[in-house]
């Protein structure tokens, strides 16, 4: 199975219960957790009327900004049918019509120029050839178009937030041996049936790069982006993130208190402001998500460079 075969088997499966699995909701919450990248990218917080989001998922980035309402006409595409399926179906529950097409980021679907904004959320790391991807962003932006990528984790954040996944996994291990693994433990991927085993087992395997700013930024400009700019945000959010989504992830439906949601939910945020005001003191390279913004070449006036 090639890489993208798997990328697909696994986000099909994935896509059934993608929302849940990772909060998401197209409220408040998320509306303004959307608006908040977008607005690190494009702080005139314009809008943008032809939009295209590749690797859109469920459509939470998308959707989300729709309804913060920079948005205008939405256009989807995920190497997933089952992704694409799902979001445009949150697009039609949200009353947001969304124009979803399965393909492709090395081979986009889309005549040249046809887009004044494309977006990505945790995308870019699921891309083998990251040459191709970049290059095919930029085709279908019109000249002078944006670029908005979101969610990349970086190198040295993931390397910090796995020892807190481990964290998190010792931590609901000892509570399976103090309480008994029954009452602890959800039931993992044996319990699945066979087809759906082997897909869930590819999650080991879809996730391809990690960058460090720099690098994320030098891919945008290789492929001929100006006005390239990359931003680092949370370090002890994702820390904290990542331990309570992996207890979350390992422990029995109905264990944790109705309080937990909430809980985890304000502790985030209020890490994630200490976050921010550590921007500046703590080096960009050890936070945990990058966004990236840049230009595509030949807006008037500006030189186009070579592609
Ligand atoms: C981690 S999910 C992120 C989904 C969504 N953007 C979000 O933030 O919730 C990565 C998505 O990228 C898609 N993907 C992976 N490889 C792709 C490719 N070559 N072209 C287009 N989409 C791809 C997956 O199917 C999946 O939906």
């Amino acid at each position: 199975m090639d890489v993208k075969a798997k990328q697909a088997a696994y986000h099909d499966w994935e896509s059934t219960h993608y929302d849940d699995k990772w909060s998401i909701s197209f409220d408040e919450r998320c509306v303004d957790y959307a608006r908040g990248r977008y607005l690190k990218a494009v702080p005139d917080g314009r809008r943008h009327e032809r939009v295209l989001e590749v690797g859109c998922g469920t459509g939470f980035f998308m959707l989300n900004l729709a309804r913060a309402g920079v948005i205008g006409e939405a256009h989807c595409a995920d190497i997933s049918a089952g992704m694409v399926q799902v979001c445009v179906a949150n697009g039609r529950r949200l009353g947001i019509e969304v124009l979803g097409l399965v393909a492709d980021a090395e081979a986009l679907p889309y005549a040249a120029g046809s887009f004044d904004l494309v977006i990505g959320h945790a995308v870019v790391h699921h891309l083998p050839d990251l040459e191709t991807s970049f290059a095919e962003l930029g085709r279908v932006l019109r000249p002078g178009g944006r670029l908005v990528l979101a969610g990349e984790p970086t190198r040295a954040g993931d390397r910090v937030a796995t020892q807190f996944k481990r964290l998190g996994r010792v931590g609901v291990k000892l509570a399976a041996v103090a309480f008994g693994a029954d009452r602890v433990l959800a039931d993992g991927l044996a319990a699945l049936p066979a087809a759906e085993r082997h897909a869930a087992a590819l999650e080991a395997e879809v996730d391809l790069h990690l960058f460090t700013p720099v690098e994320l930024e030098g891919l945008a400009r290789a492929a001929g982006f100006v006005e390239v700019a990359v931003q680092t945000e949370e370090l002890t959010a994702s820390w904290f993130g990542w331990a309570t989504r992996t207890v979350e992830a390992m422990v029995r439906p109905g264990l944790l208190p109705d309080r937990y949601p909430w809980f985890a939910y304000r502790t985030w945020q209020r890490l994630f402001r200490l976050d921010e005001a550590l921007a500046g003191i703590v080096p960009q390279g050890a936070f945990y998500n990058t966004i990236l913004t840049g230009t595509a070449p030949g807006a008037a006036g500006q030189v186009v460079a070579a592609r």
